[in-house]
């Protein structure tokens, strides 16, 4: 148990994959500290996590806030970057994009987790490492998706790009597929499950991926001390399917 008496900082972790990678590391025997903006989410998600967690709150967006929450944090093991939001438009043709709203899509997940680094870093281990968060519309995009894969894909690159800078520090990031989270609750829940499985039919696994399986991969390059500047996709088979 690698992971055991390390101290891991979630962000984004007070809820879907982020909890699960929190949940996964505490019950390896690591102490967890999960954060996001909502202080009802980071404390319902603390108490879930027992003995083991904590938690505090903090706006990726908001540079001074990031700085103020990290300046106070004990020196910790392993970052992990999960924090997204849904907001805005994310689908649309080109033709219609609003290009003073767009760079909004880069606020939490790339500028975020730039942020967060930047002030998480000098309390990071040596021996430590970084995780983020990018999806596979980075590697399958769709018609109207283009910003969101150039958001998606700049993460990725955010990754190797640190990984050449911070090392030892290992900075890898993790690509999911579709994975059931708190997100899919704005389906309805008579149709939601035809829709996931609609979604996912072609896959090579063809389900929907569940947060507990996307959180082994955040393990494993937490654990891996040999593995920096990688992307781990999490994706049933989505990404290798003609
Ligand atoms: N689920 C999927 O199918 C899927 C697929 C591909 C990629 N991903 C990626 O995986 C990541 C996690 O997704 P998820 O499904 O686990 O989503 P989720 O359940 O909505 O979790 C997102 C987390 O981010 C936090 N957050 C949002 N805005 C924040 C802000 N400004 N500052 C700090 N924290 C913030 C949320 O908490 P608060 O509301 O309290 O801030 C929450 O803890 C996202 O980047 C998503 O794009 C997910």
């Amino acid at each position: 148990m690698a992971l055991k008496d390390q101290h891991i900082v979630v962000v984004g972790g007070s809820s879907g994959i982020g909890f699960a990678v929190a949940a996964a590391a505490a019950a390896e025997g690591a102490r967890v500290t999960i954060a996001s903006s909502s202080a009802a989410k980071v404390d319902a998600a603390t108490a879930r996590l027992g003995n083991a967690g904590a938690g505090f709150t903090v706006d990726v967006t908001d540079k001074a806030d990031v700085e103020r929450a990290f300046s106070s944090l004990d020196p910790f093991d392993h970052l992990v970057f999960t924090a997204g939001d849904w907001g805005g438009p994310r689908r649309g043709a080109l033709k219609d994009l609003d290009l003073d709203t767009a760079p909004g899509l880069f606020a939490v997940r790339f500028w975020g987790a730039m942020a967060v680094v930047k002030a998480a870093l000098p309390k990071i281990a040596p021996e430590g490492s970084i995780t983020l968060t990018n999806g596979m519309i980075a590697h399958r995009p769709r018609p109207g998706s283009a910003v969101s894969s150039a958001m998606a894909g700049a993460v990725e690159h955010l990754a190797r790009g640190l990984a050449v800078e911070l090392g030892p520090i290992r900075v890898n990031c993790v690509c999911p597929g579709l994975i059931r989270t708190e997100v899919w609750n704005s389906i309805p829940a008579e149709s939601r499950e035809d829709q996931l499985k609609a979604l996912t039919k072609n896959q090579a696994i063809p389900r929907v991926g569940e947060a507990e399986e996307a959180a082994q991969a955040y393990l494993f390059l937490m654990n891996c001390g040999y593995a920096t500047g990688q992307v781990l996709k999490v994706d049933g088979g989505f990404g290798v399917i003609p």
